[in-house]
């Protein structure tokens, strides 16, 4: 591979899939700039130490386990299914989905207990077979490297377990949700030897240190309104206290204005009373950063 000592850090991403274009953003929002990276396998940051290799998100584990890549991005779902020796250094709070089973509509699935002797068709037969194992049941695996939802149409399978995020590719193969055995969402991983690396490490705890600021800019919103001088009292107990809110002067001296930075969802909690005590102009901005 081109670029593999560059003192970089190598990060490996999915080549092709979910968890693609939200692990790319997220960079993003993190100052990280990478251009130019259709269809190569590994593209350098112009602004930061970092290396990214496109990878197919089932290899992932196993090329951080053994230092090929030295962190990488991917689903829990598949990170518990290659059980490789690697830390989750963080969770993402992106690309959530379930491995649920699922089955054709003449084929009911109401129990847990209706799987016992039957076929299922997976790409996770660890995660299956445990949960087969744990429910004392009884049933066959066959194991498919893809396209999983065809198999009941088949005649392969009786049932499938398989990743349903939108629960598109179900419908469109005329399948039924039945229930889920594994939550899932996009995680930070690491191998112990590349944390124990000094020079890596300090690269790796920068990139952390950032998403972690993208991640609580994400929850957060930054809330701007006028309000009357002398509400303000009454209005300064409704936000959170965490922050000092900042409060300007305004021309029109019977007003000022009210800026704190408040939970996402917050504002739909206080937004009668705010207008009751006369708020107005409430604005509520997105945070790209937020930086403890
Ligand atoms: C999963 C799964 C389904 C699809 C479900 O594939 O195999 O094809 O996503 O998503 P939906 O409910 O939104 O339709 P995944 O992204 O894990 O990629 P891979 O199996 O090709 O690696
Ligand atoms: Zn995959």
């Amino acid at each position: 591979m081109e670029n593999n000592n560059n003192g970089n850090l190598k990060l490996a991403i999915q080549k092709k899939g979910r968890l693609t274009e939200k692990s790319l953003e997220l960079l993003k929002l993190c100052g990280i700039d990478i251009e130019n990276y259709s269809e190569r396998l590994v593209v350098s940051s112009q602004n930061f130490p970092i290396d990214l290799l496109f990878l197919r998100d089932d290899d992932i584990p196993e090329y951080v386990q053994d230092g090929v890549a030295d962190i990488g991005i991917v689903g829990e779902n598949v990170v518990r299914e290659k059980e490789a020796q690697i830390e989750v250094l963080e969770k993402l709070g992106f690309g959530k989905c379930k491995i649920m089973m699922a089955h054709p509509q003449n084929m009911p699935l109401n129990d847990p207990k209706d799987l016992n002797h039957k076929t299922i068709a997976t790409s996770y037969p660890k995660i299956l077979r445990e949960y087969l194992q744990t429910n004392g049941l009884n049933s066959k695996i066959i194991e498919l490297s893809g396209s999983v939802e065809i198999a009941p149409s088949l005649g392969v399978a009786d049932f499938i377990c398989d990743i349903v995020s939108t629960g598109n590719t179900l419908m469109m193969n005329k399948l039924k949700k039945g229930f889920a055995i594994f939550e899932s969402q996009a995680v930070l991983i690491s191998a112990e030897k590349t944390i124990k690396d000094q020079e890596k490490s300090a690269i790796i705890s920068d990139l952390v240190r950032r998403i972690r600021s993208v991640q609580s800019a994400r929850r957060s919103r930054y809330l701007m309104m006028n309000v009357p001088k002398e509400a303000l009292p009454k209005i300064m107990h409704l936000l959170p206290s965490l922050r000092s809110p900042t409060v300007v002067p305004l021309a029109d001296e019977t007003l000022v204005a009210v800026h704190a930075v408040i939970p996402a969802d917050y504002i739909w909690s206080i937004v009668d009373v705010l207008k009751q005590e006369g708020a107005s102009g409430i604005l509520l901005l997105p945070i790209e950063n937020m930086i403890p």
